[in-house]
Protein backbone atom coordinates (compact mmCIF):
# COMPACT_ATOMS: atom_id res chain seq x y z
CA UNK A 1 0.00 0.00 0.00
CA UNK A 2 1.09 3.30 -1.09
CA UNK A 3 1.59 5.64 2.01
CA UNK A 4 1.38 9.54 2.59
CA UNK A 5 5.17 10.84 3.01
CA UNK A 6 5.86 12.37 6.42
CA UNK A 7 5.46 15.93 6.32
CA UNK A 8 3.21 16.16 3.21
CA UNK A 9 1.81 19.40 1.45
CA UNK A 10 -1.88 17.80 0.83
CA UNK A 11 -3.26 20.26 -2.23
CA UNK A 12 -6.24 21.99 -1.44
CA UNK A 13 -7.84 21.38 -4.69
CA UNK A 14 -7.43 18.81 -7.09
CA UNK A 15 -9.01 18.14 -10.77
CA UNK A 16 -9.09 14.97 -12.41
CA UNK A 17 -9.77 13.82 -15.96
CA UNK A 18 -10.58 10.12 -15.39
CA UNK A 19 -10.06 8.97 -18.65
CA UNK A 20 -9.74 4.82 -20.31
CA UNK A 21 -12.46 3.14 -19.26
CA UNK A 22 -13.76 2.61 -23.01
CA UNK A 23 -10.07 0.88 -23.49
CA UNK A 24 -10.45 -0.55 -20.22
CA UNK A 25 -13.50 -2.43 -20.84
CA UNK A 26 -12.51 -3.09 -24.81
CA UNK A 27 -9.38 -4.88 -23.23
CA UNK A 28 -12.08 -7.55 -21.35
CA UNK A 29 -13.99 -7.76 -24.60
CA UNK A 30 -16.92 -6.13 -22.20
CA UNK A 31 -19.00 -3.22 -23.85
CA UNK A 32 -17.36 0.46 -23.05
CA UNK A 33 -20.55 0.73 -20.13
CA UNK A 34 -18.78 -1.79 -18.54
CA UNK A 35 -15.87 0.09 -18.37
CA UNK A 36 -17.93 3.30 -16.82
CA UNK A 37 -19.30 1.26 -14.31
CA UNK A 38 -16.06 0.13 -13.15
CA UNK A 39 -15.14 3.89 -13.70
CA UNK A 40 -17.97 4.63 -10.38
CA UNK A 41 -16.48 2.08 -8.24
CA UNK A 42 -13.15 4.48 -8.49
CA UNK A 43 -15.10 7.91 -8.32
CA UNK A 44 -16.00 6.26 -4.74
CA UNK A 45 -12.74 5.50 -3.41
CA UNK A 46 -10.96 8.72 -4.94
CA UNK A 47 -13.69 11.02 -3.00
CA UNK A 48 -13.29 8.72 -0.13
CA UNK A 49 -9.63 8.83 0.11
CA UNK A 50 -9.71 12.85 -0.74
CA UNK A 51 -11.45 13.27 2.33
CA UNK A 52 -9.94 11.28 4.42
CA UNK A 53 -6.42 13.03 3.65
CA UNK A 54 -8.56 16.56 4.22
CA UNK A 55 -7.96 17.53 0.47
CA UNK A 56 -10.66 20.73 0.42
CA UNK A 57 -11.95 20.61 -3.55
CA UNK A 58 -12.15 17.44 -5.67
CA UNK A 59 -13.24 18.10 -9.26
CA UNK A 60 -13.98 15.04 -11.65
CA UNK A 61 -14.50 15.88 -14.96
CA UNK A 62 -17.39 13.44 -15.61
CA UNK A 63 -19.10 14.17 -18.84
CA UNK A 64 -18.03 17.19 -21.20
CA UNK A 65 -19.48 19.43 -24.00
CA UNK A 66 -18.09 17.44 -26.37
CA UNK A 67 -19.69 14.05 -24.71
CA UNK A 68 -22.86 14.88 -26.18
CA UNK A 69 -21.46 13.71 -29.51
CA UNK A 70 -21.08 10.01 -28.72
CA UNK A 71 -23.11 7.36 -29.66
CA UNK A 72 -26.89 7.89 -27.99
CA UNK A 73 -26.79 4.41 -26.48
CA UNK A 74 -23.56 5.93 -24.33
CA UNK A 75 -24.38 9.08 -23.63
CA UNK A 76 -28.17 7.40 -22.21
CA UNK A 77 -25.97 5.11 -20.38
CA UNK A 78 -23.62 7.25 -18.76
CA UNK A 79 -26.66 9.69 -17.76
CA UNK A 80 -28.33 6.77 -16.00
CA UNK A 81 -25.17 6.03 -14.04
CA UNK A 82 -24.89 9.61 -12.93
CA UNK A 83 -28.39 9.41 -11.49
CA UNK A 84 -27.85 6.30 -9.63
CA UNK A 85 -24.24 7.26 -8.20
CA UNK A 86 -25.79 10.57 -6.33
CA UNK A 87 -28.68 8.84 -5.34
CA UNK A 88 -26.58 6.17 -3.78
CA UNK A 89 -24.10 8.73 -2.06
CA UNK A 90 -26.51 11.29 -0.74
CA UNK A 91 -26.03 9.22 2.39
CA UNK A 92 -22.11 9.05 2.44
CA UNK A 93 -22.18 12.42 1.38
CA UNK A 94 -24.13 13.84 4.17
CA UNK A 95 -22.71 11.69 6.70
CA UNK A 96 -18.73 12.60 5.76
CA UNK A 97 -19.79 16.57 5.29
CA UNK A 98 -19.32 16.63 1.36
CA UNK A 99 -20.98 19.62 -0.37
CA UNK A 100 -21.76 18.66 -3.74
CA UNK A 101 -21.45 21.18 -6.52
CA UNK A 102 -22.11 20.95 -10.41
CA UNK A 103 -19.63 22.35 -13.41
CA UNK A 104 -20.82 22.60 -16.76
CA UNK A 105 -24.58 23.62 -18.72
CA UNK A 106 -26.58 21.89 -15.89
CA UNK A 107 -29.53 22.41 -18.19
CA UNK A 108 -28.64 20.62 -21.00
CA UNK A 109 -28.86 17.04 -19.28
CA UNK A 110 -32.16 15.38 -19.28
CA UNK A 111 -34.72 16.36 -16.30
CA UNK A 112 -34.32 13.53 -13.86
CA UNK A 113 -30.75 13.87 -13.72
CA UNK A 114 -30.96 17.52 -13.07
CA UNK A 115 -33.31 17.04 -10.71
CA UNK A 116 -31.47 14.45 -8.78
CA UNK A 117 -28.21 16.76 -9.46
CA UNK A 118 -30.53 19.72 -7.97
CA UNK A 119 -32.13 18.00 -4.72
CA UNK A 120 -28.07 16.67 -3.69
CA UNK A 121 -26.50 19.81 -4.04
CA UNK A 122 -29.39 21.44 -2.04
CA UNK A 123 -29.45 19.06 0.51
CA UNK A 124 -25.71 18.61 1.14
CA UNK A 125 -25.22 22.87 0.32
CA UNK A 126 -24.04 23.35 4.27
CA UNK A 127 -21.28 20.43 4.70
CA UNK A 128 -17.80 21.95 4.80
CA UNK A 129 -15.67 19.01 5.16
CA UNK A 130 -14.81 18.90 1.10
CA UNK A 131 -16.73 20.25 -1.98
CA UNK A 132 -16.78 17.98 -4.76
CA UNK A 133 -17.15 19.56 -8.40
CA UNK A 134 -18.85 17.44 -10.47
CA UNK A 135 -18.29 19.04 -14.65
CA UNK A 136 -21.26 17.77 -16.33
CA UNK A 137 -21.85 19.07 -19.94
CA UNK A 138 -18.85 21.14 -19.01
CA UNK A 139 -16.26 23.01 -21.42
CA UNK A 140 -13.44 25.18 -20.18
CA UNK A 141 -14.22 27.50 -23.78
CA UNK A 142 -17.85 27.53 -22.89
CA UNK A 143 -17.41 28.53 -19.44
CA UNK A 144 -15.42 31.34 -20.48
CA UNK A 145 -18.27 32.30 -23.36
CA UNK A 146 -20.70 32.10 -20.38
CA UNK A 147 -18.46 34.04 -17.96
CA UNK A 148 -17.60 36.86 -21.21
CA UNK A 149 -21.49 37.05 -21.61
CA UNK A 150 -22.44 37.81 -17.81
CA UNK A 151 -19.61 40.95 -17.66
CA UNK A 152 -20.75 42.25 -20.94
CA UNK A 153 -24.17 42.50 -19.77
CA UNK A 154 -23.06 43.98 -16.21
CA UNK A 155 -20.89 46.79 -18.13
CA UNK A 156 -24.17 47.09 -20.75
CA UNK A 157 -26.58 47.53 -17.39
CA UNK A 158 -23.72 49.96 -15.74
CA UNK A 159 -22.65 47.79 -13.06
CA UNK A 160 -19.02 47.45 -14.20
CA UNK A 161 -16.93 49.87 -16.64
CA UNK A 162 -15.18 47.81 -19.13
CA UNK A 163 -11.79 49.21 -18.36
CA UNK A 164 -12.05 47.60 -14.48
CA UNK A 165 -12.85 43.89 -16.03
CA UNK A 166 -10.09 42.42 -13.84
CA UNK A 167 -8.94 38.54 -13.54
CA UNK A 168 -10.33 38.40 -10.24
CA UNK A 169 -13.85 39.66 -11.71
CA UNK A 170 -13.33 36.51 -14.79
CA UNK A 171 -12.58 33.73 -11.94
CA UNK A 172 -16.02 35.37 -10.50
CA UNK A 173 -17.78 34.90 -13.05
CA UNK A 174 -16.67 31.18 -13.39
CA UNK A 175 -18.61 28.04 -12.67
CA UNK A 176 -15.47 27.62 -9.62
CA UNK A 177 -16.34 31.29 -8.73
CA UNK A 178 -14.93 31.49 -4.87
CA UNK A 179 -13.28 28.37 -5.39
CA UNK A 180 -9.34 27.94 -5.00
CA UNK A 181 -7.66 26.79 -8.51
CA UNK A 182 -6.64 23.20 -8.46
CA UNK A 183 -3.08 22.90 -7.45
CA UNK A 184 -2.74 19.24 -8.91
CA UNK A 185 -4.79 18.17 -12.51
CA UNK A 186 -4.49 14.39 -12.66
CA UNK A 187 -5.01 12.25 -16.48
CA UNK A 188 -5.56 8.74 -16.27
CA UNK A 189 -5.50 7.06 -19.16
CA UNK A 190 -2.14 7.51 -21.05
CA UNK A 191 -3.23 10.67 -22.66
CA UNK A 192 -0.87 13.78 -22.42
CA UNK A 193 -3.69 16.78 -22.99
CA UNK A 194 -6.35 18.77 -21.35
CA UNK A 195 -9.15 18.56 -23.68
CA UNK A 196 -11.00 21.42 -22.25
CA UNK A 197 -10.93 21.10 -18.58
CA UNK A 198 -10.58 24.04 -16.69
CA UNK A 199 -8.59 26.19 -18.82
CA UNK A 200 -8.75 29.29 -17.31
CA UNK A 201 -8.20 27.82 -13.72
CA UNK A 202 -5.59 25.20 -14.42
CA UNK A 203 -2.92 27.52 -15.12
CA UNK A 204 -0.63 26.99 -12.68
CA UNK A 205 -1.50 23.39 -11.42
CA UNK A 206 0.50 20.41 -11.56
CA UNK A 207 0.03 18.20 -14.16
CA UNK A 208 0.06 14.67 -13.89
CA UNK A 209 -0.38 12.34 -16.85
CA UNK A 210 -0.53 8.63 -15.77
CA UNK A 211 -0.84 5.64 -18.26
CA UNK A 212 -3.37 3.51 -15.74
CA UNK A 213 -6.52 3.66 -16.83
CA UNK A 214 -9.39 5.38 -14.74
CA UNK A 215 -10.99 2.22 -13.33
CA UNK A 216 -7.97 0.97 -12.32
CA UNK A 217 -6.96 4.09 -10.64
CA UNK A 218 -7.60 3.22 -6.70
CA UNK A 219 -6.34 4.54 -3.23
CA UNK A 220 -2.73 3.65 -4.45
CA UNK A 221 -2.56 5.36 -7.49
CA UNK A 222 -4.13 8.66 -6.08
CA UNK A 223 -1.28 8.30 -3.26
CA UNK A 224 1.34 7.94 -5.99
CA UNK A 225 0.25 11.40 -7.41
CA UNK A 226 -0.04 13.29 -4.35
CA UNK A 227 3.47 12.06 -3.31
CA UNK A 228 4.72 12.72 -6.98
CA UNK A 229 2.73 16.42 -6.19
CA UNK A 230 4.74 17.05 -3.11
CA UNK A 231 8.59 16.77 -4.91
CA UNK A 232 7.47 19.42 -7.05
CA UNK A 233 8.80 22.64 -6.61
CA UNK A 234 6.08 25.45 -7.53
CA UNK A 235 7.55 28.26 -8.42
CA UNK A 236 4.74 30.67 -10.16
CA UNK A 237 7.35 32.40 -12.02
CA UNK A 238 9.49 33.40 -8.70
CA UNK A 239 13.11 31.48 -9.16
CA UNK A 240 14.26 29.10 -6.63
CA UNK A 241 16.81 31.07 -5.45
CA UNK A 242 13.65 33.76 -4.30
CA UNK A 243 11.81 31.05 -3.38
CA UNK A 244 14.19 29.17 -1.11
CA UNK A 245 15.27 32.82 0.70
CA UNK A 246 11.59 32.82 1.80
C1 LIG B 1 -13.61 8.97 -20.33
O1 LIG B 1 -13.30 7.64 -20.68
C2 LIG B 1 -14.65 8.97 -19.33
C3 LIG B 1 -15.88 9.53 -19.51
C4 LIG B 1 -16.28 10.23 -20.72
C5 LIG B 1 -16.91 9.42 -18.46
C6 LIG B 1 -16.42 9.32 -17.06
C7 LIG B 1 -17.53 8.75 -16.27
C8 LIG B 1 -17.40 7.97 -15.18
C9 LIG B 1 -16.12 7.70 -14.54
C10 LIG B 1 -18.59 7.35 -14.55
C11 LIG B 1 -19.70 8.25 -14.18
C12 LIG B 1 -19.26 9.37 -13.32
C13 LIG B 1 -19.74 9.65 -12.10
C14 LIG B 1 -19.25 10.85 -11.38
C15 LIG B 1 -20.70 8.81 -11.40
P1 LIG B 1 -13.47 7.18 -22.18
O2 LIG B 1 -14.77 6.52 -22.33
O3 LIG B 1 -13.24 8.35 -23.11
O4 LIG B 1 -12.30 6.16 -22.30
P2 LIG B 1 -11.49 5.79 -23.63
O5 LIG B 1 -10.61 6.98 -23.94
O6 LIG B 1 -10.72 4.60 -23.20
O7 LIG B 1 -12.49 5.50 -24.70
Amino acid sequence: MVEIQQSVLVPRHVAIIMDGNGRWAEERKRPRLFGHKAGVDSVREIVETARTLGIEFLTLYAFSTENWNRPSSEVTGLMGLLKSYLQSELRAMLKNDIRLCCLGQQDRLPAEVQSVLQQTITSTKSCRSMTLNLALSYGGRNELVHAVRNLAQKCQEGILQWQDISEADIAAHLFTAGQPDPDLLIRTGGENRLSNFLLWQASYAELYFTEIKWPDFKRDQFMEAINIFNRRQRRFGQTSAQLNAE
